[in-house]
């Protein structure tokens, strides 16, 4: 796929330009089958940004990211490890909800290496216009775009992680493609589980609990 790029504002100054451009974007092909775009939401002081995988089936119908059954174990993870709501911004990885028609039902399909490069200019854009604290990377795709293939989220969860140099492509993850790319200010990084995983687990309770005791390392590390 071209990538997203070419269809982020260069003169973008703040979430709401960007927001106002992404319904255009056809950086990859995920476009064409989804709803609708859902771009991240949250303040724009949030001292955490939050990254998921890619909009469910719930969140493509009301065009809000974490709207659905893993946005709501997500809230009660995030209450239970003591952050404020307002400190944070949820997004994702990729910004098109990816799919196979079953009859009438919509099959989630986990996106592709291809799908999260097109798409991380979009997620370093809203880096650079929230310079964030803390980033929280939710799961494996996550994972994927902005720490590389090698990372094991079971192994290295819950580590507080460096800026860039953990990331797979330090130039093309640093550089948001506005302002004439201006670099992403050095953040901390630590990565968990996705909730889509607790949700799940067999053992619920104790998926919960580890979600939760990384999330505390979060409100730790952005205070
Ligand atoms: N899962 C995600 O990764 N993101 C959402 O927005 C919803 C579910
Ligand atoms: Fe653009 Fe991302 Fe949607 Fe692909 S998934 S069309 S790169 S916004």
């Amino acid at each position: 796929p071209p990538g997203a790029e070419r269809f982020i504002p260069a003169g973008a100054h703040s979430l709401d330009d960007l927001k106002r451009a992404a319904p255009g974007c056809r950086g990859c092909e995920l476009y064409a089958d989804a709803t609708q775009v859902v771009f991240g939401r949250g303040d724009a002081n949030a001292k955490i940004v939050m990254v998921g995988e890619q909009p469910g089936d719930i969140e493509d119908q009301k065009g809000f990211p974490f709207v659905g059954p893993a946005g709501h174990l997500l809230r009660r993870a995030v209450d239970a490890a003591g952050i404020d709501v307002p400190d944070i911004y949820l997004t994702n990885a990729v910004k098109h909800f990816r799919f196979v028609q079953r009859g009438s039902r919509r099959i989630h399909q986990t996106p592709e290496q291809p799908h999260i490069t097109a798409c991380r200019p979009w997620l370093v854009s809203e880096f650079a216009l929230l310079r964030p604290r803390v980033v929280v990377v939710l799961g494996a795709t996550a994972a994927k775009a902005l720490l590389g293939p090698d990372f094991r989220v079971t192994r290295q969860r819950g580590q507080v992680l460096r800026w860039p140099d953990a990331a797979q492509h330090p130039d093309d993850f640093r550089r948001a493609p506005i302002e004439g790319g201006k670099e992403v200010p050095p953040a901390k990084l630590i990565a968990t589980i996705h909730p889509s995983a607790v949700l799940r687990a067999d053992d619920q309770d104790t998926a919960f609990n580890g979600l939760v005791d990384d999330l505390k390392v979060v409100a730790a590390t952005a205070r």
